[in-house]
This record gives structure tokens, C-alpha cells and sequence, in this order.
């Protein structure tokens, strides 16, 4: 699991701008992983599961509760970028997803990600808003919009 961990925390460093405060503390990811409910799918370059000393270059971390799952967190490094991962590790999540027992998914995001066209093309809708739900490091703030689909 510490392999895993720091595979994480890899794309995590190399993935997220700072300046949105998004990414996710060693600690955070540790405790998160340490909970029975929460799930993870790593994948290399070709979107298959990291094997030995191959570089890991994405990854999705989930929430699973009856009947629903929430995406918590899906990254993938720079240099890996659109080749199709993060639109596989979206459906790889929706699939382990149903297969746990979820007939629903959600996440949330601040309202500026262009990660949101990934989100839509894979069948998300959007069903709230929270105001201000994002303090940013400049101290400005910005909403956060959720995301749900059925699966
Ligand atoms: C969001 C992220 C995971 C997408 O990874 P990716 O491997 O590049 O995604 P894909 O190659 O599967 O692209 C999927 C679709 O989303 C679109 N897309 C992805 N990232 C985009 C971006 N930054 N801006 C505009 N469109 C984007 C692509 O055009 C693609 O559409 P297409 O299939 O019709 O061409 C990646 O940009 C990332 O790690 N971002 C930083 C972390 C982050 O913000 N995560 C989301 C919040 S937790």
C-alpha cells in the first residue's frame, strides 16, 4: 500500500497548480486510503495497472456509501496528458463503481476546471452549486459545482 501511496503522490505533485490549492497533502492521501470505503485505480501511459518500477501516470481516488460513489480526486501527470487517460479513469471508476453497488456518482469541483468538458462528454450533469466553497491562496474565492450521473 506504501508503493501505491507514493505512486499517488507522484502524479499528485507533478499533476496539480498550486495556485487552486487542489491537490491533496502525503497525510490526507494516507488517511483517506487507511478508511475501508475508499478506492483508488492507478494506471502507466498505455492506462494499464502500473507493474514493478513503471512510472505510474494517472490515478482516481473514490468514496463509496450505500448506493452512490463520489470521485474525490483524478489527476494525470503533465506529460501524459490528453491521450485518453483521464476519460478511461473515469470509466474504469464508474465500472468499479457499479460493481460496489453504486447506482449513482458525483464530484465536485471549482467552477473554473476545464477538467468540467472531461466530466460532461463522460455523461455528468451538473446538480448544484456551492458559493464561495473555495478559498484560493490569493484569498479570493470561487464556487465549486457538483457534478452527478446514474451509472
Ligand atoms: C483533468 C485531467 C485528469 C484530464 O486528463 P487527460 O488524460 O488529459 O484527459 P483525456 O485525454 O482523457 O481528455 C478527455 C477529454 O477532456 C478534455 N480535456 C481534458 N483536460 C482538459 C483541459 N485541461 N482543458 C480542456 N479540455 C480538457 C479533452 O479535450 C478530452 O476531450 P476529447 O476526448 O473529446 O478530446 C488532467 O488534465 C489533470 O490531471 N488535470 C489536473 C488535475 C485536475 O484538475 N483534476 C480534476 C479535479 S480533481
Amino acid at each position: 500500500m506504501n508503493d501505491d501511496l507514493d505512486r499517488i503522490m507522484e502524479v499528485m505533485e507533478a499533476a496539480f497548480d498550486p495556485a487552486w490549492g487542489e491537490a491533496w497533502t502525503r497525510r490526507q492521501v494516507a488517511d483517506s486510503l487507511a478508511l475501508p470505503n475508499t478506492h483508488y485505480i492507478l494506471v502507466d501511459r498505455e492506462g494499464r495497472a502500473p507493474q514493478g518500477d513503471s512510472k505510474t501516470s494517472g490515478f482516481v481516488l473514490s468514496r463509496s456509501a450505500p448506493g452512490e460513489e463520489e470521485l474525490l480526486l483524478i489527476a494525470v501527470e503533465p506529460e501524459s496528458r490528453t491521450l485518453g487517460l483521464g476519460r478511461k479513469l473515469v470509466e474504469m471508476f464508474k465500472t468499479d463503481a457499479k460493481v460496489r453497488g453504486a447506482e449513482r456518482v458525483f464530484l465536485e469541483m471549482r467552477c473554473n476546471n476545464p477538467a468540467q468538458a472531461l466530466y460532461r462528454s463522460s455523461g455528468f450533469e451538473t446538480i448544484g452549486k456551492r458559493r464561495n466553497y473555495y478559498r484560493l491562496s490569493d484569498g479570493s474565492r470561487l464556487d465549486a459545482i457538483t457534478f452527478g450521473m446514474s451509472i
